[in-house]
């Protein structure tokens, strides 16, 4: 009887061990049919991808402009793609530039986890890779670097809690797709939390918005003022995109102005709108500090320079080298001494559209 056990466990472990020996030889297989082989370079310059996920909101086109700065800056070349919001585009995009023959791969993903596959095929090809701005998960990503995402959510709930302390809120998340946008909401429910608990608060309506698109913002408010019959206090928008959608929303019913909004990054349009009184906050992240922290970064371990330790954020499968900026809460009363103090937006800009 117990020589049986013992023979069965034995074949137990090692059709295990046989199964793990196939599974890491197809591993092997597919990563030799999938490695890319890059162009060798025949000078001793430095090259940096950027693979962005889109050029649509006017954030992106500072971050494409100010890191193309920062990288020459550093004697450095850089080569950037966009997709337009498309996986399978990013991912080709992402291969070509591999093939290239960049040194270090920097990518804004559209979709956390599909990108995973990019980073495997870098490595594959003995190329790190930087995360910008939004994380990579399940994937061994050599860094990471953004603003702390959840303190944005929670400088969003502040301000409006300090506004709507009781009553009805709307929550227009971002992306689905984006680490960004659930890390936000985390931020936003770390605030919201206690009140909804008192009974303060009540969340009448709670959803992502595909592509952040100022569009399906809209629509999702059209669809939270309908099932609420309108009685809705305050809504947290994730972005200035969204709360522009959101706004749009408010108009229609004459609510515009009457019902606190918050975003996110200072664009334009959303400045513009607090100064009108259409939305309450935005949330400024100095795109430019992102820009020089990524580019010293890239081009150091581009070069084989050791960089500094960092804090961690786990991606699912390792714990991350990070590095986290502070981002900034705005209002009618800062406006002055952040945006503009920082060259971000002129004056002229922000006063010239509004009644003020
Ligand atoms: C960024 C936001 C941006 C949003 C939509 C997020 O990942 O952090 O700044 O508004 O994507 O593009």
């Amino acid at each position: 009887m117990k020589r049986k056990a013992i023979i069965l466990w034995f074949l137990v472990i090692a059709s295990f061990l046989i199964a793990c020996t196939d599974t890491q030889k197809l591993q092997q297989e597919t990563d030799e049919q999938e490695k890319i082989t890059p162009l060798v370079k025949d000078d001793d310059s430095i090259r940096i991808g950027f693979s962005m996920d889109t050029l649509l909101e006017e954030r992106w086109l500072r971050d494409r402009d100010l890191f193309k700065e920062e990288v020459e800056s550093l004697g450095a070349e850089v080569k950037i793609v966009a997709a337009n919001g498309d996986d399978a585009l990013q991912i080709s995009q992402a291969e070509a530039l591999i093939s290239s023959g960049i040194d270090l791969l920097v990518i804004v993903p559209h979709n956390a986890e599909a990108t995973a596959a990019i980073v495997h095929k870098a490595h594959l090809a003995g190329i790190q890779v930087i995360a910008y701005d939004r994380l990579v998960k399940n994937a061994n990503l050599d860094l990471y670097v953004s603003f702390d995402n959840e303190q944005v959510g929670e400088m969003q709930a502040k301000a409006i809690t300090a506004i709507v302390p009781k009553g009805n809120y709307v929550i227009i998340g971002g992306a689905i797709t984006d680490n960004n946008a659930h890390l936000l909401k985390k931020g936003v429910f770390n605030v919201l939390r206690p009140y909804i608990e008192r009974g303060d608060i009540n969340i009448v309506y709670d959803q992502w918005t595909k592509d952040w698109t100022p569009a399906n913002a809209k629509t999702n408010m059209e669809e939270a003022l309908h099932t609420t019959k309108g009685q809705i206090d305050a809504v947290i928008a994730a972005n200035d995109a969204t709360a522009g959608g959101v706004i749009q929303a408010l108009a229609a019913k004459g609510l515009a102005g009457i019902v606190p909004v918050a975003g996110q990054d200072a664009d334009l349009a959303g400045v513009q709108r607090i100064v009108s009184g259409d939305q309450t906050m935005t949330v400024y992240k100095p795109i430019r500090m992102l820009t020089q922290e990524v580019a010293k970064l890239a081009v150091a371990m581009a070069k084989g320079e050791e960089v500094p330790a960092f804090q961690k954020v786990n991606n699912g499968k390792i714990e991350v080298p990070s590095v986290l900026l502070s981002p900034i809460a705005v209002n009618v009363h800062n406006i002055e001494s952040t945006v503009i103090a920082d060259g971000f937006h002129s004056s002229e800009d922000i006063y010239k559209d509004t009644s003020k």
